[in-house]
């Protein structure tokens, strides 16, 4: 009777010992390694399930803006105000977050992974009444086509 209660507490320890030692490591590692927590995106479904845009994000924008500078083809999918409209973080305050603030949609995963991107110099981070230069439409007030016709000019340099 004492020895079997005896192998009992020995079961016991090693099995409170593995565990103590599975937790430290899973703790530790949830420490070293928080995942970015993505904002939820607002309207219907992606251009593409989540786990491909996830991956291949950085190359459909990069591919919608080829074929819209250089050969004047509008890319449905490929808009980068698309992506911005679905993906705006509310303030709190009625409003959007811009890319200066940390919860914005594109700054969850960026900032984690240390990417950055100029994309926001040019065009809108949030939709926006009056967009800018880059984000141009036919009807663009000329203050638009103006900003539209020196960033040309500084491509073409
Ligand atoms: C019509 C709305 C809509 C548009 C337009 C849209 N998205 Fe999404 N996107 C979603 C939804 C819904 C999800 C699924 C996750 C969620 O509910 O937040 C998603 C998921 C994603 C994810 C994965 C996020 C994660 O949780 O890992 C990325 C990255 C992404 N979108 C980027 C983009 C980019 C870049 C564009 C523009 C080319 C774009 N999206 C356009 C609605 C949209
Ligand atoms: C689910 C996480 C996630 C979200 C959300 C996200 N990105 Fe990214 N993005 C990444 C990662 C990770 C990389 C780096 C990929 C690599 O280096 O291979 C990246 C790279 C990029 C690049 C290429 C950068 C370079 O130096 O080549 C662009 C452009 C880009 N993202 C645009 C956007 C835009 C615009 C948004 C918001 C509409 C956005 N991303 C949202 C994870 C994300
Ligand atoms: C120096 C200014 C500038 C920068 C920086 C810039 N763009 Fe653009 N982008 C433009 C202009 C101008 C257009 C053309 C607008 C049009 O077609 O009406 C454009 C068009 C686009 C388009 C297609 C049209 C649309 O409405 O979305 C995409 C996609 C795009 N850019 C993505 C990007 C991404 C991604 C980055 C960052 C990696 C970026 N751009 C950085 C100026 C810029």
């Amino acid at each position: 009777m004492s020895e079997r209660s005896s192998l009992e507490r020995l079961i016991l320890v090693v099995s409170v010992l593995v565990m103590t030692v599975l937790a430290g490591i899973i703790g530790a590692h949830a420490g070293e390694v928080p995942l970015p927590s993505v904002p939820k995106a607002t309207g219907g479904s992606c251009v593409a399930p989540p786990d491909v845009m996830r991956r291949n994000h950085m190359s459909m924008l990069k591919h919608g803006r080829d074929l819209s500078v250089r050969q004047g083809e509008r890319v449905e999918g490929g808009r980068l105000t698309g992506c911005i409209n679905c993906h705006a973080v509310s303030d709190g305050k009625g409003g959007q977050v811009t890319v200066s603030s940390p919860q914005h949609f594109c700054r969850a995963c960026h900032d984690y992974a240390a990417v950055k991107i100029d994309c926001f110099e040019c065009h809108a981070s949030r939709p926006e009444q009056a967009p800018k230069a880059s984000d141009a439409s036919p009807d663009t007030p000329s203050s638009a086509l103006a900003a539209l016709a020196d960033y040309a000019k500084e491509v073409a340099r």
